[in-house]
């Protein structure tokens, strides 16, 4: 018998399993027609609309080309992510985040009870965002989070604030199409985020870990927001869950290509229609890996629910209504001081 890696194990029943796991893609959509104007004419773009539709129905995850991103641009956050993520710990600390705000540098515990194996630099779309002073329902008192700014590499702040403009944009005409693909009308969404958004740019580091198959880059999670975009380098690592088989599928990096994933807030505002996707990130010991995720959040002051026009008395509302900014400040808190609570989740909301 020829040499068998260590970890692998041998159990022949789960082969052909995992070979059609293999064979199993999140969909690539090709968003050309859309991506140099707003969508103004639905009917020239019903296919893409169905394609959007149907891969937020299956997976709530799925990649998109010829999405009119820049690529010098991509090319300049990457670059720029790798010089800031190689100074010394020292250098990146001086632009540690506080307990005043989300914004800035930080790693996660790499203790034996291992959180996620990463570091982090997380940079605001609006600044200041304004947001609840207390996570309290009746104290409606706000504040405001401002950006640190990273003084390595020169003029990085620059270019993560033109990158963050073709993310928003980006992220308003995919709402477009999940709206159309919903039968609502392409700007159901824009309120929402047109003032105040609460978006906000991480980049992340995942180095090499000595023991891959004890650490996760990121533990299983949902994203809160409604959606993110992310930007992923050629070493794999991240993977979805299926909604029908209950696997993890790892996702293939396309080259300039963007995964797209739907958030709780889809989640809710469709009434489980669209479900926002189970996933993670495996960590890999002799590679580095670097991801930027730009999270796509509304105002402070959304009140999180059910749209009306897609409920009724067969499809009842399944959430209670909550406010999108005290969610945020919560979950900020607990994360921020370590509370031994678990992050609050949309599944509190649900009513049924
Ligand atoms: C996240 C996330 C995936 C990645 O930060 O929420 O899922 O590939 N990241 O870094
Ligand atoms: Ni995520």
């Amino acid at each position: 018998m020829g040499e068998v890696e260590p970890g692998f194990i041998q159990e022949p029943e789960h082969r052909p399993k995992l070979h059609s796991l293999q064979a199993e893609k999140i969909p690539v959509i090709d968003l050309s027609p859309i991506s140099n104007h707003a969508v103004s004419d639905p009917s020239s773009i019903e296919g893409l609309v169905k394609e959007i539709g149907s891969a937020c129905k299956e997976w709530g995850f799925f990649q998109v080309t010829n999405h009119g991103v820049p690529l010098s641009l991509r090319q300049n956050i990457e670059k720029g992510s790798r010089m800031f993520f190689g100074q010394t710990l020292e250098e990146k600390r001086k632009v540690r985040r506080s307990e005043f705000s989300p914004s800035g540098y930080y790693e996660t515990e790499h203790t034996k009870n291992v959180r996620d194996w990463k570091e982090v630099f997380d940079f605001l779309a609006k600044d200041p965002t304004l947001v609840p002073l207390t996570t309290d329902q009746h104290d409606h008192r706000l504040t405001q989070w401002t950006n640190t700014s990273p003084p390595y590499p020169p003029h990085f702040r620059d270019i993560i604030e033109e990158y963050i403009e073709e993310m928003e944009k980006l992220s308003f005409k995919l709402m477009e199409l999940i709206a159309l693909s919903l039968g609502l009308e392409a700007k159901r969404f824009e309120e929402f985020f047109m003032k105040d958004q609460t978006s906000f740019l991480r980049l992340n580091h995942y180095p090499p870990c000595p023991n891959p198959h004890l650490a996760l880059g990121v533990g299983r999670h949902k994203d809160p927001g409604a959606l993110t975009i992310l930007s992923q380098d050629e070493v794999e690592g991240l993977e979805v869950k299926h909604k029908a088989h209950e696997q993890w599928i790892r996702i293939k990096p396309i080259p300039n290509a963007y995964i797209i994933n739907l958030g709780d807030i889809v989640q809710v505002w469709t009434n489980d229609a669209f479900e926002s996707p189970e996933h993670r990130v495996v960590v890999n010991s002799k590679k580095e890996r670097f991801s930027i995720p730009f999270f796509f959040f509304p105002a402070q002051e959304t009140e999180v629910k059910p749209l009306e026009e897609l409920i009724n008395d067969q499809n009842p509302s399944k959430y209670r209504t909550y406010k999108w900014g005290k969610f945020l400040v919560h979950r900020f808190n607990t994360n921020f001081k370590k509370h031994k609570v678990g992050n609050i989740q949309i599944h509190d909301f649900k009513t049924r």
